[in-house]
């Protein structure tokens, strides 16, 4: 009796499991079916990951056909650079020279020194313009061209050397 118990026990115990393990499968299904639909379809539809993408994939080379508007192909324009404009010479020194200049550093004569600078007077302001805009490898050190400030106008950089010139005499 005991035997044939348990034998029914068993049998209903694996089927309950199966119709569990059935369930957990059908569950697994129907999630993957709904969100195949919804998953990650924000980033997909993201104007901006589209346009990355779009970015991304766009063939390096685009061909121009005779006859047809070839406009969207011309070479992107650099925005022309705005010319630099023209800075006093003592705002120059501050931003520009005086790193150097300023404590005399790396062999720069000093913004007041005057026998520093005395020697160097002498050889005229326009070697001394000329210098600051082409940048001079002198006894005491180098001295960049432009200090290093390119992006400087000429006039500006010639304002500084008046500035420097002019405070240390
Ligand atoms: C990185 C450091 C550095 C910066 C920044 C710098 N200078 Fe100089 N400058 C020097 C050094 C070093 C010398 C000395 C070179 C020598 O005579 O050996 C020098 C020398 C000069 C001289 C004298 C040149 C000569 O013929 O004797 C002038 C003028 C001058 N600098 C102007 C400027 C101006 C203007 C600026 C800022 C726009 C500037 N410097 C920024 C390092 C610098």
């Amino acid at each position: 009796m005991s035997a044939e118990h348990d034998r029914k026990f068993f049998d209903t115990f694996m089927l309950v499991l199966g119709i569990l393990i059935g369930i957990a499968i059908l569950l697994y299904v129907l999630a993957r079916i709904v969100a195949s639909g919804t998953q990650e379809q924000h980033v997909i539809t993201d104007p901006v990951n589209q346009a990355v993408v779009a970015e991304r994939i766009a063939p390096v080379a685009k061909v121009a056909v005779a006859g047809q508007d070839n406009s969207a192909l011309a070479p992107v324009q650099a925005a022309a650079a705005e010319p630099a404009k023209e800075l006093g010479g003592e705002e120059v020194f501050n931003m520009a020279c005086m790193a150097c200049h300023g404590a005399g550093v790396a062999g720069a004569p000093k913004y007041g020194d005057k026998a520093a600078w005395a020697p160097r007077i002498a050889k005229g302001m326009d070697t001394l313009h000329k210098h600051s805009l082409e940048g001079f490898q002198g006894n005491s050190g180098f001295m960049p061209p432009k200090g290093g400030r390119a992006d400087l106008a000429d006039k500006s950089i010639l304002n500084a050397v008046d500035y420097m010139v002019a405070g240390s005499k």
